[in-house]
């Protein structure tokens, strides 16, 4: 038996029997040198692969100056990246956070202070939908409504209403005179890299118009370019009143980000929330230099581009070996393989092929690769999912010239 003394971490998860020590762009490296490449990124968080120049300077630069500072001062760097954000985002306004779930815990309170602020005190209750994931507190698990991830943990966090995925009808029978918001991964990422169909984002933003209900957007793992937009929204062209936002936005420094419209965010005023480490300067030089990078003209076409390279090789893997993968679904570095095998069989086999992927929900494998990944990036990565899918088919197939 282990000696739990032994063992001084938290069991909370299931580890890879890997180590590594050092990452250059879209490799990591093992402590005895061992090369993988990439495509889970610290699922969606590396948004510019590792060791980028531009990053690593900005944070150095910054660790010589000043390390922290509490938000009851005025620190220039939020004031820069928030402002940048508003100029390329609907939002008026942004908090900063230090994760996704507190970007969400913003967002939500934003949401409910709104109502309350219009004097509609009852107005506190949230739409989410089934497959969700918005984060690990207790509100956010709530959010979520995953069993699995509320079990043991006391009484669920009143106030969310969960309906199926895709299911307007049950959507619009859970609308009531207590609803707030509605909140929505415009792709599951978590669930399976379930993407909501562009119109349905339209048909939620009328609903809540017309109910007038605020739509908040989780673009936590969907934002800052991973599917060939700064944010997944713009495809649909509507605007959401709040969105929370965080991984790929500090390209592996912990930051999150909670963006509103002025009039979505009026009940948020001076003292009724806040944060010691939310948009501290050292999080906020990564992540003015993160942007620097994402805005660069061409950056997200390239994006675009080399994406779509990468799912017209999975399709053709997928139809060569459906005993595999069955399904290839997402948008631009956002790719989920539905697979035939579990899924946790076919994150093992890339692994043995060093290639580095993650599961989620409906037996998916999800890829995830640095924005920075290149062609002949994903054509190694394609050569890699066609030798694991090859491996685990029991009918051999024509290989691809
Ligand atoms: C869509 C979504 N929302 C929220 C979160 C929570 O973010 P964090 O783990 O930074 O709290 C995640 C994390 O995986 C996520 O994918």
């Amino acid at each position: 038996m282990t000696d739990a003394r032994a063992q001084p971490l938290y069991d909370t998860y299931a580890r890879a029997d890997l180590r590594f020590e050092r990452g250059e762009g879209v490799w990591l490296f093992t402590d005895s040198g061992i090369r993988y490449l990439d495509f889970a990124a610290g699922i969606a968080v590396n948004s510019l692969g590792y060791s980028h120049p531009h990053l690593v300077t900005a944070l150095k630069t910054q660790a010589d100056k000043l390390w922290h500072l509490s938000n009851i001062y005025e620190i220039p760097g939020q004031e820069r990246l928030g402002q940048r954000l508003v100029d390329n985002t609907f939002a008026d306004k942004v908090f900063f956070t230090n994760s996704g779930a507190e970007a969400l815990e913003c967002a939500i309170k934003t949401a409910r202070r709104y109502h309350y602020v219009n004097g509609e005190h009852e107005r506190f209750r949230i739409i989410t939908f089934e497959g969700a994931f918005h984060g690990r507190t207790l509100a956010t698990i709530a959010a979520g409504g995953q069993p699995k991830y509320l079990e043991g943990f006391g009484p669920k966090v009143e106030g969310f209403d969960q309906v199926p995925f895709g299911d307007v009808n049950a959507l619009k029978a859970a609308i009531g005179p207590e609803t707030a918001a509605i909140l929505i991964e415009p792709v599951q990422g978590e669930g399976g890299v379930r993407p909501v169909p562009e119109e349905e984002l339209r048909a939620l933003r009328g609903l809540c118009d017309e109910h007038g209900l605020l739509l908040i957007l989780d673009e936590v793992q969907t934002g800052m370019g991973r599917t060939g937009k700064l944010f997944a929204h713009e495809w649909s062209g509507i605007q959401p009143d709040i969105m929370a936002v965080a991984k790929g936005i500090g390209g592996g420094f912990p930051l999150g980000a909670c963006l509103a419209t002025a009039e979505a965010a009026k009940g948020m005023t001076a003292g009724v929330h806040g944060t010691t480490y939310g948009g501290n300067p050292l999080a906020m030089a990564v992540g003015n230099a993160v942007l620097d990078v994402i805005l660069e003209e061409g950056f997200l076409e390239r994006v675009q581009h080399v994406a779509l390279i990468m799912k017209q090789g999975l399709a053709s893997i997928s139809d060569r070996y459906p005993e595999a993968i069955s399904e290839v679904r997402g948008r631009g570095f956002l790719i989920g393989l539905k697979c035939r095998v579990p899924n946790t069989t076919m994150v093992q086999a890339l692994r043995d092929e060093h290639l580095l992927t993650v599961g989620a929900g409906d037996n998916v494998v999800r890829l995830l690769p640095p924005l920075v990944a290149t062609e002949a990036d994903v054509r190694e990565a394609l050569a890699r999912i066609e030798a694991a899918a090859e491996r685990l088919s029991v009918t051999p197939r024509q290989k691809s010239a």
